[in-house]
């Protein structure tokens, strides 16, 4: 695993950006995999102002979502289909037609779940998928004590988790849903290059958890040990309690730039 130490938010969404620009100038119709929540947002910025000064064609990306709630209407604005289609799709000009996502509406939801990984895999699998992390270590919403070789299925949210995510839904926790479909982190791991991006003092602990505490399903994220291509990229306040932190900054600034992350 590697571990970029980024002086903020907008240099870890550049950073992040550009190595998926380098992917699609490689392979134009690169199946990008994307997370919503506040993370990533620098990254998705720093890909469409890409875009729209002409670095980068995303004419023949395809997209992937990560996670859907279940029960939210596909037209809600913050069910992630809403999400991405807004702060991914529109802004890199991509269609729906390049979109795969979960159906957090359908009525046979274990279907619904079984159809996604297919869909992936009849897609030829995901290039790049850029995940965030939850304050318990969550990565899609693969909760602590998730199976490591999970597949895509439905999941309960903690009530932690419900509350970090109340801010989308006007600050009131009884609106999130408890329920969601995730991809598992054995789909995830399926992804051919795995990019966590934290920002952020609250995400310090989870971080630490992730990159040096034990391979354990406790901390879901821990999962990236077993990748073996996996970046994490942090600012320095979500860097704040790695112990091999002057280590992680020294590989990366002797690394060959031919290499990217
Ligand atoms: C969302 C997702 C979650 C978030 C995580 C962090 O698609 O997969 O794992 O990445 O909850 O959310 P933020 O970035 O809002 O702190």
């Amino acid at each position: 695993m590697e571990v970029v130490i980024v002086p903020d938010a907008k240099a870890g969404g550049e950073l992040i950006a550009g190595t998926m620009a380098q992917l699609l100038r490689r392979r134009p119709d690169a199946l990008l995999g994307v997370a919503t929540g506040s993370t990533p947002l620098p990254v998705y910025q720093a890909l469409a102002d890409q875009v729209r000064s002409g670095a980068v064609d995303t004419s023949r990306a395809r997209i992937a979502q990560l996670d859907e709630y279940v029960g939210l209407p596909v037209d809600h604005p913050e069910s992630y289909r809403s999400v991405v289609r807004r702060e991914v799709l529109e802004p890199l000009g991509i269609g729906m037609d390049a979109f795969l996502g979960p159906d957090g509406s359908a009525e046979d939801v274990q279907a619904a779940c079984e159809a996604y990984d297919k869909a992936l895999g009849d897609a030829g699998g995901i290039d790049l998928q850029l995940l965030g992390i939850g304050t318990d270590g969550h990565i899609g919403f693969n909760e602590p004590c998730s199976s490591l070789v999970s597949r895509t299925r439905i999941k309960t949210l903690t009530e932690q988790t419900r509350m970090d995510n109340a801010r989308f839904f006007e600050g009131d926790v009884d609106q999130v849903p408890h329920h969601v479909i995730t991809q598992g982190i054995g789909t995830i791991l399926e992804a051919r290059h795995l990019v966590l991006f934290a920002t952020g003092e609250g995400k310090a602990e989870a971080i630490a958890a992730t990159v040096e505490g034990p391979l354990a399903a406790v901390c879901p994220a821990s999962a990236l040990q077993l990748h073996p291509h996996a970046t994490v990229v942090v600012d320095e306040a979500a860097a704040g309690k790695l112990k091999f932190a002057d280590y992680f900054r020294y590989a990366h600034v002797n690394k060959p730039d031919w290499q990217g992350i």
